[in-house]
This record gives structure tokens, sequence and C-alpha cells, in this order.
């Protein structure tokens, strides 16, 4: 079976909702306009239950099937947020909103899943029921988890979690998912070294916290390279380094921010124990004091074996098993979907985004050619799930 025909055949009218969210972007939990447009749309279609502020600003519908006391209970997933980026793609349809845009596909997202959801709320051509959730806040606020926090498992009670994200550099029409990691952990790292200030002229006087920073970064990267199991993933990065304010001077103190990153919980673990004793460790021999504060980002995004066999079985079904890379490598990147996959099993797949410029760069466009492929996705997903 491919592209459902009545999918196929409002992909116009569901790319003019992508297009509308795209020209008003909203960034984290701030998303008046986007959970509103999202709502009232999920009102029209008829599904069964609409509720709005869950985790803030996260809404959920119920869509029952034609039997809901027999099937499951299947819950999918689309993020609604935008990033402070000013877009330079020049598109009749470009943010409206100087330095906010769609630069990751939400819009994208949301629009599928809406355009399922009245798919669903029209057809109905399954048992159990259905639970979409839009969820705001995933580019680095934890939309997913402040929704698990505020009961959306004890209210809506779905039994597996599915999550779509589009992917550039697959081609549309295309999807790719893999058993277990496929994104990575993201943690924040913090690194506030003591020196000792001193005229620049006598730094024997002093403990240059600028060295000092230097040699912690140059010690991080080995705990990658000798840490670490070499077939094993793992990223560290210092991307901030704070320190002086004049050439004279040698200053008091200096910081350092960065990021770590892994795909399994024993390697996050490691790095969790070995960073700080490195930074301990090397301004010791300097002389001067440091620590670290790591700041528990997202969890590694882990797909369920038998879900995601299934996800990709709904995928071939719709592009066919030649389209679907059911063993694609995971990305480095981090997605808060993870906390919705360590609560109940599911599967978070990738939808081809063509040859579009990168994930978060000012000139990414979600392509809508993708909405029929994901929306039909989705769709029979459900009715493959709980099949009448
Ligand atoms: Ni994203």
């Amino acid at each position: 079976m491919p592209v459902l025909n009545r999918i196929a055949a409002a992909t116009e009218e569901i790319s003019a909702w992508r297009r509308d969210l795209h020209r008003f972007p909203e960034l984290m939990y701030d998303l008046p306009r986007t959970a509103g447009f999202v709502a009232e749309k999920l009102r029209a279609f008829g599904c069964d239950e609409v509720v709005e502020g869950i985790g803030r600003s996260g809404v959920v519908a119920v869509v029952r099937g034609r039997e809901p006391g027999r099937g499951q209970v299947i819950g999918l997933r689309a993020d609604m947020d935008a990033l402070p980026i000013l877009e330079q793609t020049g598109l009749a349809y470009a943010s409206s909103l100087p330095g906010t845009m769609h630069a990751c596909g939400h819009d994208g997202h949301t629009a599928m899943l809406l355009g399922a959801a009245r798919h669903l709320a029209e057809t109905r051509a399954f048992a159990g029921t259905a639970i979409l959730i839009f969820q705001p806040a995933e580019e680095g606020e934890a939309g997913a988890r402040a929704m698990l926090d505020d009961g959306l498992l004890e209210r809506f009670a779905p039994e597996e979690i599915y999550g779509m994200h589009n992917m550039p550099g697959i081609p549309v029409g295309q999807f790719a998912v893999r058993p277990g990691p496929i994104m990575a952990s993201t943690d924040r790292l913090e690194i506030f070294i003591d020196g000792r200030g001193a005229h620049a002229a006598k730094p024997h006087q002093g403990v240059d916290p600028v060295l000092v920073g230097s040699a912690i970064v140059m010690a991080l990267q080995q705990v990658v390279a000798r840490n670490v199991d070499p077939l094993e993933s793992a990223v560290v990065s210092i991307t901030m380094f704070h320190a002086g304010v004049v050439e004279n001077v040698i200053p008091q103190t200096a910081e350092l921010v960065g990021t770590a990153r892994t795909l399994k919980p024993e390697v996050r673990a490691m790095l969790q124990q070995r960073l700080p004793a490195i930074v301990e460790g090397v301004a010791s021999a300097y002389g001067a004091t440091a620590r670290l504060n790591w700041v528990d980002g997202y969890p590694v995004t882990a797909n369920h074996p038998a879900q995601t066999i299934f996800a990709a079985q709904v995928a071939a079904e719709i592009v066919g098993t030649d389209k679907v890379d059911a063993n694609v490598a995971p990305m480095m990147g981090a997605e808060d979907f993870s906390f919705m996959l360590e609560a109940r099993p599911g599967a978070f797949i990738f939808i081809g985004n063509g040859d579009s410029a990168g994930l978060h760069n000012p000139r990414y466009d979600f392509d809508d050619a993708a909405i029929p492929f994901g929306a039909s996705y989705w769709v029979r997903l459900v009715e493959a799930a709980m099949p009448l």
C-alpha cells in the first residue's frame, strides 16, 4: 500500500498549514498561536477529546477507533517549537518574526500529525485508541519530560509511543530507523577554574587560569581517545572559553562550557565520573582549583526492538522495503523523545527531507513533498497496530 489516497489528496492543504506555522514560529513553551492552531484544528476534525496545557503548552487529542475496548492505546508524538535563528531562506512564507525560525522542521512534524489526526478521526478504521501528542520545548527545555511530569501517561495511558523527525540527506520518500540507540545523550559541562590573578609581566606571581583551562581542554579530549572503548561512541566538545578582560592582567578565574554526548548509559556514566576527576587533577597540577558542574540534558534515544521492526514494516508498506533503511547509523544529535522511550516502548524514525540545508541552518526548510509519506505512516501505524 503506497501513500494513502486521502492523504495524497490533502497534501496541498496540509502544506498550507505547515507554511502558516512556518510564518509564525514560536519558541520553547511559549506557543500560544501554535498550540492554539493545533487545538482548533483537532477540535474541528472531531477528535473525541482535545486537552490543552499539558506540560504547560502541550496539546493532546484522543481519537477512538471503532472498537476502542478491544485494541491497544497507541501514542504518536510531534514537536511544535521553533529556534532562535534569523531565517535566510527568502521564501514567500518565511518567518514573519526576525530571529525566530522553524529551522528543525517541527512545523512539518506538527502538520503531518495534524493531517493524520484528521484522517484517523474521519475514517476510524482501527480498533483501540490513538493518542496524538503535540509537545512544546523540544529544543533544549525538555518539553517531552514536562508532559510526562504533567501526567501524560496516567491521563491518556498510551501503551506504546512513536516519534518521527525529518532528516536532510535522506531522500524524500525514504525512511530510516534502527533498533537500540538512534540519537545521543547530551549533557552540559560547566567548568569553573580558580587561579591567582597577577600582572601579565609577572606570571610567576600568579596561577594563570587561561593556561590551566587550555590544559583542561586538551586533557578532556583524551578521555574519548583513551577511556572510551574504541567500538563505542562519545563526543566531548568545549565550546566556550571565557577569561580575562585586558591584555596586561592575568585573570583570576576562567570558565569553560561544553557538551558531552554518548550513545550508551554506561559510557555516559563513565564520562560523568572521569571528566570531573581530570578537571580537578589538571588544575591541581598547575596549583589552581577547578570543578566541573555536570548538567543533565537529554538521555540516549533508544528504540525498542519489537516496535522498531513494526515501525520499519509500516514505513515499508508506504514507500517500499528498498526505501527503508532499518539499520541506519545513529546520530550524535539529541532528542527529548528519549524521555518518552524511557517510559514506554516505541520507536523514533527519520523521514527523508532530501537535499535541503541542514537542521538548525538559517537556509533550512522542511520539504512539503515529505508530507504524504509522513502522514500516511502515522495513519497506517495506528491501523496496523490495532486492526479491526
Ligand atoms: Ni528537531
